[in-house]
């Protein structure tokens, strides 16, 4: 089967800046990816060029198999994207902008489908509403059916949850992934890592225009080298040959971060040894998000135990 999209050797620089260096990536069709990456890794020039809207200095890129250069029409025509910078016209109302787009790809007749995209973003009472007298969330969800009103096959999403609240999140996102059931190939970027952890089959993590990772959430996960644990103890002082390990504190709770499961044997008998009890144990279980941080080098949120210690 032809891939949603083919990326092949993408180098694009910025003036010094190498934005991307040599990108290669395939996303098959029906897949819902996440391309992550900290800020600035070179996410949103990626997806401006695989929309068009900005030239690779060298490299290929297709939507369907159509080339994004020398094939442009065919290549838009499959793909819709919601860009992550709010840019519309504020004159028009919602149900306008949404016409003059299906316009732009030759539909006349698209009221129905309109309907529904308006309904499901929980729009339909704005419809008539300009543009320019939205909030921050409801312009993003504009963004979002923009991208829809030509049914593309391939949905790319840059950051459409930013400054949406939880509730519509979770709306757009039940209304992405049936488009998803539908066959409908879906690719987004977020800063919400639990988002692609929960939505994700495949992530990709960029970082300074380099694809770092390519692998199943679950993999990235499994691929964490050793584990973290938590302990409370009978007493606050830690035998000072597990210093070492300490990852965090909060009271009398430690966290250490283990090399791999066997050490727990020399952490126990360090423990007997000075005579301290363990009164509470448990392994911290690792998601996306320490993946991430151990595969980035950078920290996301300052609240999660981070697995940089390892
Ligand atoms: N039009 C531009 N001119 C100059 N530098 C740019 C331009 N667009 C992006 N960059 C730079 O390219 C790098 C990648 O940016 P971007 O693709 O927006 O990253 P991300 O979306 O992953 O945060 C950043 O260092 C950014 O400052
Ligand atoms: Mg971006």
């Amino acid at each position: 089967m032809t891939p949603a999209i083919e990326i092949h050797q993408v180098h694009k620089r910025f003036g010094a800046l190498r934005a991307l260096n040599g990108v290669d990536l395939e996303i098959g069709q029906g897949e819902f990816f996440a391309l992550l990456g900290p800020n600035g890794a070179g996410k949103t020039t990626l997806i401006s060029i695989v929309a068009g809207l900005t030239f690779a200095d060298s490299g290929c890129v297709k939507v369907m198999g159509h080339d994004v250069v020398v094939d442009y029409r065919d290549a838009r025509r499959m793909l819709g994207v919601v860009p992550q910078e709010l840019v519309f016209d504020p004159f028009f109302t919602v149900r306008e902008t949404l016409a003059f787009q299906s316009g732009y790809y030759g539909l006349k007749k698209n009221d129905d489908w309109i309907d529904e995209i308006l309904h499901h973003l929980d729009l339909a009472d704005r419809a008539d509403t300009n543009m320019r007298s939205l909030s921050g969330g409801m312009k993003r969800r504009v963004l979002v059916a923009q991208a829809l009103v030509h049914q593309p096959p391939v949905v790319v999403l840059d950051e459409p949850t930013a400054g949406v609240d939880v509730e519509m999140r979770q709306a757009l996102w039940h209304f992405i992934k049936r488009l998803n059931r539908k066959g409908h190939t879906i690719v987004l970027t977020t800063h919400y890592l639990e988002e692609a952890e929960a939505l994700c089959n495949r992530v990709a993590m960029l970082k300074a225009g380099r694809i770092i990772a390519l692998d199943s959430v679950r993999n990235l996960v499994r691929s964490l080298p050793g584990c973290l644990i938590r302990l409370r103890l009978s007493s606050d002082a830690l035998p000072p040959s597990l210093q070492p390990l300490v990852a965090g504190r909060e009271d009398d709770v430690y966290t250490l971060a283990l090399e791999a499961y066997a050490q727990l044997e020399q952490v126990m008998a360090a423990l007997r040894e000075a005579g301290i009890r363990i009164l509470d144990l448990q392994m911290v279980q690792q998601g996306l998000e320490d993946a991430f941080v151990n595969l980035t080098g950078q920290a996301r949120q300052q609240e999660s135990v981070s697995a940089s210690a390892f």
